[in-house]
């Protein structure tokens, strides 16, 4: 892939706690992240930046961002981190003195970063904006979505360089246009929110394939997205046999 190529990774909410605690009494969130980084360190081409969108530690506190911290080592590349509805903001700006983008003193931590030709624009909203901007058909998390103090789609629609609208907080993949561009929520590394489009859906999660984004660029195609599931699965196996398809 050539260097006018760039590669983003976005993995969301990965609700870390402190060492040997689960979330939900249940899910052990820092395996899976484990799992994550690893996955995405096994890609044979490397993201360009990793997009952290959200609910990155569970309960916001300080040793949920330290041992964050350490999960996320590994990743060589850049790391961009934006808060969710989970997240505390001093918290998280006090756990990760590196990251030079999180603004300092400020009530928001809204950032602009460059990711090569990229812009990444990061909105942190009251009600913290890794939310989704559109209604999901999951009536809990509908309920707790996004309350925008004014209309985001018009701001949207005048900047049709904008690829995509990045989001967490559903814990699952789901695409809607919005302003004419593409919005998109991520899956988890660990649980999943249940699929559940009845009014009175119950919150609930499920231990479904875990995941992540992966969003490739380029200046002739613009932005393309792909879904990766994190886990060992068989193969690959080949389609062909000595130049044949194997039927
Ligand atoms: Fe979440
Ligand atoms: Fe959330």
């Amino acid at each position: 892939m050539e260097q006018s190529q760039m590669l983003i990774c976005q993995i969301s909410d990965l609700h870390v706690r402190a060492p040997g605690e689960l979330a939900y009494r249940l899910v052990d969130t820092a395996a899976f992240v484990r799992r994550c980084v690893s996955h995405i360190l096994a890609q044979r081409r490397l993201p360009d930046a990793v997009v952290v969108t959200g609910d990155l530690a569970d309960r916001g506190q300080p040793a949920e961002y330290e041992h964050l911290a350490s999960l996320l080592t590994p990743l060589s590349m850049p790391v961009y981190l934006i808060a969710g509805n989970h997240d505390q903001r001093d918290c998280l700006r006090a756990a990760f003195p590196g990251h030079e983008y999180l603004p300092r003193g400020t009530t928001f931590l809204q950032y602009v970063a460059s990711v090569g030709p990229i812009r990444l624009v990061a909105l942190d909203t009251v009600v913290p904006m890794h939310h989704p901007p559109f209604v999901t058909g999951v009536s809990h998390m509908d309920r707790v979505g996004l309350q925008l103090a004014y209309p985001l789609e018009p701001i949207i629609r005048r900047h049709p360089s904008i690829e995509r609208i990045l989001c967490g907080h559903l814990h699952r993949t789901i695409f809607r246009r919005v302003g004419g561009t593409i919005a998109a929520t991520c899956p988890s590394p660990a649980h999943q929110v249940v699929l559940d489009f009845m009014p009175e859906a119950p919150p609930q999660f499920a231990m479904e394939p875990p995941g992540y984004l992966l969003h490739r660029w380029n200046e002739a195609e613009g932005m393309t997205s792909y879904g990766v599931a994190i886990g060992e699965f068989e193969g690959p196996y080949p389609f062909y046999d000595r130049g044949k398809l194997i039927e």
